[in-house]
């Protein structure tokens, strides 16, 4: 009996330690120097690099998943696939030294209002620190409170699709007591800088990052199944007031008014 109940009980710490090991969170993509040049490759072709970050040598690879749908570098994605907050995982050589860091993450659209006029850009759609990874599972996972909360893309009806930039950083000492002078909620989500951010926080370049790419919903919103408020969109002609309910708040507006610039 007593031989009974203890192996029970080993098979159970056997399943719930598989259980805790949920690897298939994200892609075990290996970091190699070959993963790591398809990556920033994909960011010199898209023109991301030089033209919005002069450099990108990365070390790690930074994954990005979105309920179900893990980005990969360029990939398209819908509005509708990017409308809640995304996941964050990390894959690194030196598992001792990231196990050990804090990190910072940016979101950020270049491409605002339209690839070809970048008036608004960059718009910040996340800004955090504190994130730690997990060694076992690869997760990213925050710990304090974004500088900016995550802004679901929203590009304007007839832009071309945005670049939506995902940069790691390492934590630097004393980004936690400067960032928020620098950025808080009262900072423009337009006009804004990872360069310079990053410079003045003493960031350096980041070590990890993807992108994908986002068009207006307009693209989608003749598929009235796919559309927020169907009854009321009119082949996507309404623009703005397409999203809008008659009651909405002025907050309410002007978050959907920020959100269909990026
Ligand atoms: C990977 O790249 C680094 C730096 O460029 C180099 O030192 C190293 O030898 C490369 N490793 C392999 C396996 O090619
Ligand atoms: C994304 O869509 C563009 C057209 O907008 C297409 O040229 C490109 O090949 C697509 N990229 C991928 C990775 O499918
Ligand atoms: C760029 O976009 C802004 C904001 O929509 C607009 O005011 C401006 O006229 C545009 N500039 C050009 C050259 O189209
Ligand atoms: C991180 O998590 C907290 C909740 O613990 C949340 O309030 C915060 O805004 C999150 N996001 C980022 C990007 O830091
Ligand atoms: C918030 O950020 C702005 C810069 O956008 C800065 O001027 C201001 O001092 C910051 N506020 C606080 C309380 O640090
Ligand atoms: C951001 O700042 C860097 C210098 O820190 C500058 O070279 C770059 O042109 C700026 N980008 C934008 C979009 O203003
Ligand atoms: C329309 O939306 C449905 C449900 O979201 C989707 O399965 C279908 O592929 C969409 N069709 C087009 C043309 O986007």
């Amino acid at each position: 009996m007593a031989i009974l109940a203890s192996s029970l009980l080993f098979s159970f710490v056997l399943s719930s330690g598989a259980l805790a090991r949920p690897s298939s969170t994200f892609p075990t993509r290996a970091v190699t120097n070959a993963s790591l040049s398809d990556v920033s490759t994909a960011f010199s072709r898209a023109g991301i690099v030089p033209g919005v970050i002069p450099v990108f040598q990365p070390t790690g690879l930074l994954d990005v998943q979105f309920e179900s749908i893990k980005v990969t570098p360029g990939m398209n994605l819908t509005v509708k696939q990017v409308s809640t907050e995304p996941k964050f995982g990390l894959q690194v050589s030196d598992t001792t030294t990231a196990s050990n860091a804090q990190f910072v993450i940016a979101l950020v659209d270049p491409d605002a209002p339209t690839p070809q006029n970048r008036t608004f850009a960059q718009v910040r759609h996340l800004l955090g620190g504190g994130y730690h990874w997990d060694a076992s599972t690869g997760a990213l996972t925050n710990t304090t409170a974004a500088l900016s909360d995550f802004l679901p893309p929203g590009p304007p009806p007839g832009s071309d699709p945005h670049r939506y930039l995902v940069l790691a950083y390492v934590q630097s000492e004393g980004f936690s007591s400067k960032a928020p002078s620098l950025v808080n909620a009262s900072t423009p989500i337009t006009g804004f800088n990872i360069s310079t951010l990053s410079e003045a926080l003493g960031l350096g370049a980041p070590f990890a990052g993807t992108f994908f790419l986002t068009g207006p919903e307009a693209d989608n919103s003749a598929n009235a199944s796919a559309g927020p408020n169907p009854s009321s969109t009119p082949q996507g002609s309404g623009a703005v007031s397409v999203h809008a309910p008659l009651a909405v708040t002025a907050m309410l507006a002007s978050v959907l008014a920020i959100s269909c610039l990026a």
